[in-house]
């Protein structure tokens, strides 16, 4: 199948201009201008080797399948509150006043529509700039007329939606989720099992815009989001983005099950004072965060193929909103490691991390990428991004990959069979094969 070429202008619509979405601008910005390298981007850092290792085939990624140029991104994004993205970005306190003041006039520009939002779902957080309408439906055409009008006014050729707003409140899918058809009866019905975040990627779906989820909200991950999906032929992906502890625990968690050593406990801790820790410190939202980092160790470890390793593993999970922090957060881990004769072993992390400057990539990488997907004409769920979620979506029957490692395999033989490439096993007995 052929991939169509990016030609013209890409949309990039951004539910939430907070602090991942201003530092992913300003960074696209910086790079543009050459004043720094897109460091953490695999789109535009990395290579794919091609064929046999005597081959010396490493084209970039970025050549390799012709991603969009940055230079024909255009932003637009939706918020509860006014301020244009510079404003946005000064609040968030990730930048130094240098790298804000050098993204000024990228920032600025970004002002931010007014916001599909119910305080149901974020209780932590109001605002004024917000639609109001009779009904949900409404509020999706709303979003939609919003759609039509960035495309003509920025003239875009494709655009393509990241959910960078705040986590909304745990909710597990019920009835209205079940088919389109009782989604759009629930809609129009003002059903409160629709999340404001569903309205968008609704209305992006129905655009023909696809529609990834950064957040651990349910969204997409419904069938009636899918169904639509695949009735408009549009790519959806999620959840949550993957950075610091769980970033951290995906690459560690596989390697130590390779050398079969055992895990009694796993205990994450993590202290941050931006607006999603506030967010966050709310129950309900963090019950929707919690559940999207804990499931990666025991899919890593699989407890059940490997019972003296890994039953009874004690996983606990904690989010502390601390102010003073800031974006800086601080992610600690005590890992109970047990190994040869079952004698016990500790391993320490301390990772001061910055959250938005670990996300910024995956959204630059996840923007493109999902505009590849739709001129590849990739419908529906798009496993082969798991590398970038801490919960993957997967097909119903499926469960998720979530060893780092395998995301990439799989991410970039997805490359190479787009291309048209062998596909490359590491099986490599070709080279040994002249010395029988
Ligand atoms: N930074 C990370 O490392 C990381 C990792 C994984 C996931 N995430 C998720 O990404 C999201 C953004 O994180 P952030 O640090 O930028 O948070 P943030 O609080 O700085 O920004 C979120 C913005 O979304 C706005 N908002 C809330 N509800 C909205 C709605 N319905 N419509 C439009 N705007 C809305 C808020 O006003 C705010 O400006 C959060 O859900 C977070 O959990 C972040």
């Amino acid at each position: 199948m052929d991939t169509k070429a990016p030609e013209g202008k890409l949309g990039v619509l951004i539910p939430g201009l907070g602090a991942v979405s201003t530092t992913f601008i300003a960074g696209v910005d910086a790079i543009i201008k050459g004043q720094t390298a897109p460091i953490g981007s695999l789109t535009q850092m990395g290579t794919i080797r091609l064929g046999k290792r005597t081959e010396n085939r490493n084209p970039k990624i970025k050549e390799f399948v012709r991603l969009a140029d940055l230079t024909d991104m255009v932003f637009g994004a939706w918020d509860i509150f006014e301020d244009n993205g510079y404003q946005a970005a000064a609040r968030a306190q990730v930048l130094t006043p240098q790298d804000l003041e050098r993204a000024k006039a990228a920032l600025e520009i970004v002002k931010p529509m007014k916001a599909v939002f119910d305080q149901e779902y974020v209780k932590n957080l109001d605002g004024p700039h917000k639609k109001s309408a009779a009904n949900k439906m409404l509020l999706a055409e709303m979003l939609m007329e919003d759609i039509k009008t960035f495309r003509t006014t920025k003239q875009t050729t494709r655009e393509v939606m990241v959910w960078c707003a705040s986590t909304e409140v745990y909710i597990e899918a019920s009835e209205v989720h079940s088919t389109l058809e009782k989604f759009e009866a629930g809609l129009v019905n003002n059903s409160p099992e629709i999340a404001p975040s569903m309205i968008y990627a609704y209305a992006a779906l129905k655009c023909g815009v696809p529609f990834f989820n950064g957040a651990p909200n349910l969204t997409v991950d419904i069938p009636a989001i899918m169904e639509l999906a695949k009735q408009t032929g549009m790519p959806i992906a999620g959840k949550d983005f993957k950075t610091g502890q769980t970033l951290i625990k995906t690459i560690l968690a596989p390697g130590l099950k390779s050398r079969m050593l055992g895990v009694r406990g796993w205990f994450s801790t993590n202290i941050l004072g931006n607006r999603d820790g506030e967010v966050l410190d709310d129950p309900m939202s963090f019950k929707t965060k919690e559940v999207s980092k804990k499931g990666a160790l025991d899919y890593i470890l699989q407890p059940d193929v490997y019972p003296d390793l890994y039953t009874d593993l004690y996983h606990k999970v904690r989010i502390n909103y601390y102010p003073p922090r800031g974006d800086e957060k601080e992610g600690w881990d005590n890992i109970d490691i047990f190994g040869w004769m079952g004698y016990k072993m500790q391993i320490k992390i301390d990772f001061l991390c910055r959250d938005s400057i670990l996300a910024a990539p995956i959204v630059l990488d996840l923007v493109l990428f999902a505009d590849l997907a739709l001129r590849h004409n990739m419908r529906g769920i798009q496993e082969w991004l798991s590398f970038y979620f801490k919960s993957p979506m997967v097909a119903p029957e499926l469960y998720p990959e979530h060893d780092i490692f395998i995301q990439l395999t799989k991410l970039k033989n997805t490359l190479r069979w787009m291309m048209g490439e062998e596909l490359i096993t590491h099986l490599g007995q070709e080279y040994y094969d002249s010395y029988e």
